[in-house]
């Protein structure tokens, strides 16, 4: 390296590998043998996330799901045993990959026929509460009882034709769509907001945290849950947009500073930054994320590689809904020649 080279910036984004059909699993050695060890942290993973007062918070999409898969919640499942389960209902087939993070368009291609990778990686003991690579507890726990339901299974099925055809810069709306949407998506339920996105449900402290939020805004009279929430968290959206949007530019400032990817520091970063920006950490700014309605606009905006924490989740008025605003980007581009 020369002295004029300046490093590479860090910018918080996971590294994303190719398909190395030398070293991938084959249609004949999909399963694995794991240890007691490993199984032991499936469990307590398990657990950890299956309990009522968290579970109450999950879309029933997921629910209906999780009773159709039918993990064992002390031993990690067979490949068999989720296809069993799976391509029945939906079409869709699970396959095991080497590959820790899955370049997008390689995922993008598999995703085409209806494959869903799941990574043979899974966390260690240390990383209980977080891990920043999406691990095999990720992918089976958070996204594959959604595969068994029909709705979803529809919604997965946007992505791949468009991204195919998209320009660049159009992919890295679509990626960005994807994580606010399946992974860190939430949606209006019974006039409560529940939790769909895998990246959410599949991380204990992600998971307590955007509950906490949903207190947070009723104790902080941001919401009242007896009126309807949806229309409160459009109109407040609309009343702060202005600000939402300086906070936007400035995270996405920040991460290509690569400022946002730390774990521990995250928060205080985007702390520092509203303090920058003199907007007050109060009512609907108190929390440690936004709660937003779901919209292209605002998503395309913000980045989606800032694995450590999310300054932002995007709520859906009804998966009908989120179902309609994917369309609105994502068909023009798949109907393309
Ligand atoms: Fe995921």
């Amino acid at each position: 390296m020369t002295k004029n080279q300046n490093p590479p910036i860090y910018t918080g984004d996971i590294v994303e590998e190719h398909l190395d059909p030398s070293r991938e699993y084959t249609a004949e050695n999909q399963e694995i043998i794991f240890s007691d060890e490993q199984h032991g942290i499936w469990a307590d993973l398990f657990a950890g996330i299956h309990q009522p007062y968290l579970m109450e918070h999950l879309c029933q999409e997921y629910k209906n799901g999780l009773v159709l898969l039918q993990l064992d919640p002390r031993r990690i499942p067979t490949v068999t045993h989720l296809n069993e389960r799976i391509t029945p209902r939906t079409g869709w087939h699970i396959e095991r990959t080497a590959v820790r993070y899955t370049l997008a368009d390689d995922w993008y291609a598999k995703f085409a026929q209806r494959i869903f990778l799941i990574t043979d990686y899974l966390r260690t003991r240390d990383q209980m509460e977080f891990t920043p690579e999406p691990d095999m507890f990720h992918d089976i726990f958070g996204h594959l009882p959604f595969l068994t339901q029909k709705f979803y299974a529809r919604i997965e099925d946007k992505f791949a034709p468009a991204y195919l055809k998209a320009t660049q810069e159009e992919r890295e709306v679509i990626k960005r769509l994807a994580w606010y949407s399946t992974e860190f998506g939430l949606v209006i339920e019974d006039n409560r907001i529940k939790v769909f996105g895998a990246g959410i449900i599949s991380g204990r402290s992600e998971l307590s945290n955007t509950i906490m939020e949903f207190y947070r805004l009723g104790r902080d009279c941001v919401l009242d849950y007896t009126a309807n929430v949806f229309e409160q968290l459009q109109e407040n959206f609309l009343a702060h947009k202005e600000d939402i949007n300086r906070i936007t530019d400035g995270i996405q400032e920040l991460h290509q500073q690569g400022q946002m990817s730390s774990q521990d520091q995250g928060w205080n970063v985007v702390r520092a930054l509203y303090d920058k920006l003199g907007i007050s950490r109060t009512g609907y700014f108190g929390g440690e994320v936004i709660l937003a309605p779901f919209n292209v606009e605002t998503i395309a905006r913000i980045p989606k590689t800032v694995y450590a924490f999310n300054p932002m989740f995007f709520v859906c008025e009804s998966l009908e809904q989120m179902d309609a605003l994917l369309d609105s980007y994502l068909k023009p581009i798949a109907l393309r020649n």
